[in-house]
């Protein structure tokens, strides 16, 4: 495995692997600094906003001893003309080993693979509306993580479904894993119309979709991938999809609250309901530096040069 582009470049006993790897670093206390990665260079390319992601892969880079660079695309030789491939090729030339990318078109970190050298490993950080792998690894370290049996779990995913490559990942995650109870929930113009597995069921009705699941998994509406006219009123949302109190006391007693972040208070979820107990948000977060740790690892010592 030279690059990680989709969850579907895995095996199920690859992505297992990552999450015990990750699960191991996990159980270190205090945090262990390694130079397991020292004098190989990790290099964040992201054409789109970030902050968990980005903050992640370069702590998960620094704590394995890696150096880290941040390329600003904002005041970068891209404004000049230069076009991706040169830009990346430009930053190969110069040494790196990782090069974690999100971009806004799907279909463009496939057409860069083939110009990479054997020994750069290209990770997708988010691409459009297609895949987000890492963050799909975490979510799902998270779930191991209370315990959860993914063949017994049942999973509502709500909100903006249709715009999300976290959906995208998560719902390949699930599969490899074994988990046949997902539900995604929301209003019918932001549910999409084909879904990659059959047993996946669709509702607009929050709570037909809440109704003794395990996890609920909340999405931000994505406004900056659709026209205005398809954007959902805020208050609206929160009406019909918000989680309050009375609706999380549809899931099971410990159901746990998910969110890949960035949560819009009181659009997703209700105030009260961002740090509560079953909330594993900033749990999330915690893990993503884990995963990634996992991930950058795993790739050279899997990669045959
Ligand atoms: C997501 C993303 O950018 O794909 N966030 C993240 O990486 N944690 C989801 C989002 O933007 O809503």
């Amino acid at each position: 495995m030279q690059h990680l582009l989709q969850i579907s470049d895995l095996t199920r006993q690859q992505l297992e692997g990552l999450l015990t790897h990750a699960q191991r670093l996990a159980a270190q206390v205090p945090l262990t600094i390694s130079t397991s990665l020292a004098g190989r260079t990790l290099i964040n390319v992201f054409y789109e906003n970030s902050t968990r992601t980005q903050v992640s892969f370069e702590l998960a880079a620094k704590r394995l001893g890696a150096q880290v660079v941040n390329l600003d695309v904002r005041t970068s030789s891209m404004q000049k003309g230069e076009s991706l491939l040169d830009t990346v090729l430009t930053l190969e030339a110069m040494g790196c080993d990782f090069l974690t990318m999100r971009h806004p078109q799907e279909d463009i970190l496939p057409a860069l693979t083939p110009h990479l050298l054997p020994t750069t490993h290209l990770i997708n950080a988010g691409d459009g509306c297609h895949a987000h792998p890492t963050q799909a690894l975490l979510d799902m370290l998270t779930i191991k993580q209370h315990g959860l049996d993914f063949s017994k779990l049942s999973v509502a995913i709500v909100g903006d479904t249709l715009h999300s490559r976290v959906t995208n990942s998560q719902l390949a995650a699930f599969d490899l894993l074994g988990t046949r109870d997902i539900r995604v929930v929301g209003p019918a113009e932001l549910l999409p119309d084909t879904l990659p597995f059959s047993y996946i069921q669709k509702t607009t009705d929050m709570a037909t979709g809440l109704q003794g699941v395990d996890i609920i998994m909340l999405l931000r509406i994505q406004r900056e991938r659709m026209p205005s006219s398809m954007l959902p009123n805020a208050d609206d949302y929160f009406t019909q999809y918000g989680l309050t109190t009375e609706r999380l006391a549809l899931a099971m007693p410990q159901a746990l609250i998910m969110h890949p972040g960035p949560v819009n208070r009181n659009v997703e979820i209700t105030d009260d309901l961002i740090y509560h107990p079953q909330s594993t948000i900033l749990q999330q977060v915690t893990n993503g530096v884990l995963i990634r740790q996992a991930v950058l690892t795993q790739l050279i010592e899997n990669t045959i040069y």
